[in-house]
């Protein structure tokens, strides 16, 4: 499985409750990923629209590396902070630059997905929407999706919340029983 963690703060609350459903993971044997954007280098797309002309991209970063990686998970979290009512821009520099697989007519592997997004107050509802329409458009066909949602400002306070923290390990029950049943 593959964790793509949206969020530039390392400690903050996204980091925290990827990193509590990647425990309760790997205690039920299943080996996380963790692609932490923000360490990584991913520009933005610069719009050729010739993707499926080409056999490359030409931004020489690690979206490649990065696509890779997501493309073969038999299984996927996707997380990010609500920014500005939307996703964080190193997740939709993530979601733009898959238009180079789109094009080329390959599509997510996952048979099941984790969504998980977090605000200080507004935007939830939106930035959840946004990351369904990227597995939407990202695979053939239907897979399980699971979320958590919750409500957090300063970073790692999620941690305060043992309700979240719980929301979190059962994302990671969810994932587990969807990947073990092969669904
Ligand atoms: C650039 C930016 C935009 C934000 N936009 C919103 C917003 O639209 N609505 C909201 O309630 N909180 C907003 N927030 C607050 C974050 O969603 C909140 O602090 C969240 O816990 C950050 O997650 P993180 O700790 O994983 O980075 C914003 C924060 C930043 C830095």
């Amino acid at each position: 499985m593959v964790a793509v963690v949206g969020s530039p703060r390392p400690h903050g609350n996204t980091a925290l409750l990827v990193d509590v459903a990647h425990e309760e993971l790997g205690r039920r044997g299943i080996r996380v990923d963790k692609i932490v954007l923000s360490e990584r280098r991913m520009a933005g797309c610069l719009g050729h629209d010739d993707c499926a002309d080409r056999r490359a991209c030409p931004h020489g970063d690690d979206a490649a590396d990065i696509l890779d990686a997501v493309y073969a998970a038999d299984g996927l979290i996707l997380a990010t902070p609500v920014y500005y009512e939307n996703v964080s821009a190193q997740m939709k520099a993530f979601m733009d630059r898959n238009v180079f697989r789109y094009a080329h007519d390959e599509w997510l592997r996952a048979k099941v997905v984790g969504l998980v997004a977090i605000t200080a107050e507004t935007g939830l509802d939106e930035t959840l929407a946004a990351l369904r329409r990227y597995v939407a458009l990202s695979t053939d066909g239907e897979v399980p999706i699971f979320s958590v949602r919750g409500y957090a400002d300063a970073a790692g306070s999620a941690a305060k919340q043992p309700e979240l923290l719980a929301a979190a390990r059962r994302l990671a029950s969810d994932l587990a029983a969807a990947l073990l049943s092969g669904a």
